[in-house]
């Protein structure tokens, strides 16, 4: 592979033009292709986005023997028929989340990757950004002593025209793919995989969950309260509290821009901790990160590891099942 690591784009989306825009904050990269279900979007997306190579199918652009990686910005329900593409064609890829519909899809993903020996990665990005690397080293640190609680909401009324996405059952709809994810990754990061599930859903009329609230117990006596909304605008806040103080990510706690609130005690002791905040909307760092792994000949990234894609997505599969939302790619 040479030094310059050439990425294609695998969709044409909201999301595929903001990770476009953000590669120009990582060295190392040249975007030369996207792929897109018809010319007419792709070339929409060369407008703001100039690449030498337009496909206006995805089987093409993972054909393209010029691309190095390919980043999958479709919705739920193709992740899985997209990454499958990209590896038996030897590509890596980062797949946006959530990886796939379920557990048997990322099994065999992750199985392809091996015997391909190409690299594969969830786009987790969180992971990757500054307040939440401060956040774990403050974990780490003993800031908070032993953490009892973690309590996050993601909720925000979907716009109009409102995404097929967003509710449709066919496309992964319903909040717990979508943002539920969020929430749960942050439990998981906190406290680790729960001794107990509970979750429960108020469908929208497409029968995926508009709304879901979910329980995790741990035997050391720890709960995570998570909620999950497309029927009002939260806060997007986590509260992690521990027996030795607190940490709040205030407002939109898996974007950059939060803001860190500590409180070594009651609520009137309040510190912001300032983490150091890069231009763009924060997919450099997950994509600087792909890069370096493929730099270095790497197949499996250290950071968000095959383990930890597999852990997640058995989470979400539990909440579901509590929840009762089925989807047609979990039946047959
Ligand atoms: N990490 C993050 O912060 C973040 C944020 C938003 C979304 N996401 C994830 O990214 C994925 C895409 O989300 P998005 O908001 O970018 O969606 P979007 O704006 O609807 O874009 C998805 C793209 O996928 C392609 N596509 C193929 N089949 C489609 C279908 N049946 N319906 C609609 N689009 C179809 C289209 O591109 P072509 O026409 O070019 O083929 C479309 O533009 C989702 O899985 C979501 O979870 C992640």
């Amino acid at each position: 592979m040479s030094q310059i690591i050439r990425w294609g784009i695998l969709g044409t989306g909201r999301i595929a033009k903001k990770f476009a825009s953000d590669l120009q904050y990582v060295t190392n990269v040249k975007l030369v292709a996207a792929g897109s279900r018809s010319m007419e979007s792709a070339k929409e997306f060369a407008k703001e986005f100039p690449v030498d190579f337009l496909h206006d199918s995805y089987e093409a652009l993972a054909q393209n023997s010029e691309v190095d990686v390919i980043y999958i910005a479709t919705p739920h329900n193709l992740h899985y028929e997209n990454t499958m593409l990209c590896l038996r064609h030897g590509k890596a890829v980062l797949c946006e989340k959530p990886f796939a519909m379920n557990t048997r899809q990322t099994r065999e993903m992750i199985a392809l990757a091996k015997e391909k020996n190409t690299f594969l990665m969830e786009a987790l990005w969180t992971k990757f950004l500054p307040h939440y690397q401060k956040v774990q080293q403050m974990l780490k640190e003993g800031k908070l002593g032993e953490i009892k609680s973690v309590l996050v909401n993601f909720g925000f009324v979907p716009p109009v025209p409102t995404p097929a996405r967003m509710f449709d059952p066919a496309l992964g709809g319903g909040t717990i793919m979508d943002i539920g994810i969020y929430n749960i990754f942050i439990a998981m990061s906190v406290l680790g995989k729960p001794d107990a599930i509970e979750a429960t859903m108020t469908p929208a009329p497409t029968g995926v969950d508009e709304q879901c609230a979910v329980l995790f117990k741990y035997n050391s006596g720890a709960v995570a309260q998570l909620f999950s909304s497309f029927a009002s605008n939260l806060a997007t806040e986590a509260d992690i509290c521990g027996t030795a103080g607190r940490i709040r990510l205030a407002t939109r706690f898996y974007e950059p821009g939060t803001t860190i609130e500590y409180y070594p005690d009651r609520v009137d002791s309040r510190q912001i901790i300032n983490v150091d905040k890069e231009p763009g909307f924060g997919y450099q760092y997950e994509a600087r990160h792909v890069n370096d792994c493929l730099l270095k000949g790497l197949t499996e990234s250290p950071v968000v590891s095959f383990k930890d894609t597999l852990d997640l997505m058995e989470l979400l599969d539990a909440v579901r099942k509590k929840a009762g939302v089925i989807y047609p790619a979990d039946v047959g």
